[in-house]
């Protein structure tokens, strides 16, 4: 599988969604990148929609590429939000963050009323948890937040940087990847476990918020909705 080929058959794929005078959740992420670059592409006169980056990184790029912005807290819901992922599971439950903007695409996902998440085949996952779960914690006291999320039964490792210090998101907080020896066995059960520890954040689980999944392979898409 070609990686680059695959993701950008999804993204090229999402972007038929978009349509004139949305308002668009733009996501994080290499594929989420490049479906932002597809959907510049698209405005003109005629065509002009405006977009809620859920990320820094997101909004400098689409700033760039002259898609008009709102932020967070400017639009209740949104019409379509597209974004990639880390895992698909079968239903089509997600872990997404591994890039470090898992708070605000929450946020944005949300008040999505499609949320369109585009992967590459090698995304897809029968258990989630194959990877690192990843769990946005704050600064103070994070090593006690740590040693909790622990007690759930996983290894937690603060992300940090290649100087060494943690890495800090956009919203000032630390990130836990954290690793389950066999999968993630009741997402549902454990998000709700993780959101009641004092210091976490927000967590990586997406559950129950894609509307649709598009799968980009070598030689085109599947959808799974
Ligand atoms: C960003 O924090 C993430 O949620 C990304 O959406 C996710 O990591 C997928 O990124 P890629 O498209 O780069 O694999």
């Amino acid at each position: 599988m070609n990686r680059d080929i695959s993701k950008r058959n999804a993204a090229e794929e999402a972007v038929k969604y978009v349509k004139n005078g949305m308002v668009v959740g733009l996501g994080t992420g290499s594929t989420a990148k490049i479906a932002v670059d597809l959907i510049a592409s698209k405005l003109n006169e005629d065509f002009q929609i405006v977009g809620m980056p859920t990320s820094i990184q997101t909004k400098l790029q689409a700033k760039q590429l002259g898609i008009e912005l709102i932020e967070i807290d400017e639009a209740e819901t949104i019409d379509l939000a597209i974004d990639g992922a880390d895992e698909v599971s079968p239903n089509m439950s997600l872990i997404k963050g591994l890039g470090g903007a898992l708070l605000r695409e929450k946020k944005v996902e949300k008040k999505a009323k499609e949320l369109i998440i585009i992967v590459d085949e090698g995304k897809l996952v029968q258990k989630l948890g194959r990877g690192e779960l990843p769990v946005e914690v704050s600064p103070n006291s994070y090593e006690v937040t740590g040693s909790k999320i622990e007690e759930l039964g996983c290894k937690a490792s603060l992300r940090i940087k290649e100087d060494g210090n943690p890495f800090v998101t956009d919203n000032q907080n630390y990130i836990y990847h954290c690793r389950f020896t066999d999968g993630i066995e009741n997402p549902n059960l454990l998000d709700t476990n993780l959101q009641a520890i004092e210091g976490v954040k927000d967590t990586g689980l997406f559950l129950n918020m894609a509307t649709k999944v598009i799968v980009g392979n070598d030689k085109g898409i599947q959808i799974m909705q």
